[in-house]
């Protein structure tokens, strides 16, 4: 007995971690790596990845304007129907959303900081314009965005919008018919999916991938979904000013 007691000041000196140790830790380690140039972009990288799933599963959503009327709308509805996990869904994305923006601007402020520090790298590593757009486009995004929720969310910019309710096909396709309205938007999906195109070149990278098919497939791959992600995208008002969706009353 006295044996496994005789450890136990032994024992006390190192006491085992309880919870809040465990928790401190996580917390200093997620600091530290958030400090940290290739923890930034991990970030960057994690939350780019988490809007374009939103982006992929909204565009498919939208695309079901080209059915019946009643298909779209239902949809709508049915998300309008579950407030809480809308909610849910919305902060998330706000989070990712400013997480990405935030974490952008200050890996880029860094990087900058850098080079003034040091001359020659500013030789070796001066941004390609790819990646100069990178900024612009997302900037430009950004004001889309915002114009976009007070189009269609907050429904404040058209006076029709108001007494449609659920009827989200006829909001649309009234909303496209104005020329100004749907080439902004044109616009704006074509440099989102630019900046989506330029960004898959750097997840390769950022994740530590050395393998070069791996990496060119990621590139590509990720290339080729943007601009099907465009097409998906600009179909929409370019049916309605077409007339090839049309309201349905
Ligand atoms: C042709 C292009 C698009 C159409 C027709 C469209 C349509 C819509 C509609 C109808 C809503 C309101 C849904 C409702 O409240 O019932 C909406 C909301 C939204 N859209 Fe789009 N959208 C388009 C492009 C985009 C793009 C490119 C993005 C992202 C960059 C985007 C992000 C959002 C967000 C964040 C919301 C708010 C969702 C919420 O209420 O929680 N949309 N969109």
């Amino acid at each position: 007995m006295d044996a496994v007691l005789g450890n136990a000041p032994r024992a006390s000196r190192h006491a085992a971690p309880n919870h809040s140790s465990y928790s401190t830790s996580a917390v200093n380690f997620l600091a530290s790596f958030y400090r940290s140039s290739i923890g930034k972009k991990w970030i960057v990288a994690l939350t780019g990845l988490a809007l374009i799933g939103y982006v992929i599963g909204h565009l498919v959503g939208n695309l079901q304007i080209f059915g019946a009327p009643e298909k779209i709308n239902q949809y709508a509805e049915f998300l309008h129907s579950m407030p809480r996990a809308l909610w849910v869904v919305r902060s998330v994305l706000l989070a990712a959303f400013f997480l990405h923006i935030f974490t952008t601007i200050k890996l880029a402020t860094e990087n900058r900081a850098a080079k003034g520090r040091t001359n020659e790298m500013r030789a070796t590593t001066s941004p390609k314009p790819a990646k100069k757009t990178m900024v612009v486009s997302g900037l430009l995004v950004l004001s889309f965005v915002a114009y976009h929720l007070a189009h269609f969310t907050a429904r404040i910019t058209d006076a029709r919008f108001e007494k449609l309710n659920h009827d989200v096909h006829t909001m649309v396709i009234l909303g496209f018919q104005n020329p100004l309205v749907s080439g902004f938007y044109l616009l704006s999906v074509f440099l989102l999916c630019l900046h989506l195109s330029h960004g898959f070149q750097s997840v390769p990278q950022t994740f530590g991938l050395n393998s070069k098919s791996l990496r060119n497939a990621i590139t590509k791959g990720g290339q080729a979904l943007a601009w099907i992600i465009f097409a998906g995208y600009a179909s929409i008002p370019l049916a309605v000013l077409l007339k090839q969706l049309t309201p349905a009353h």
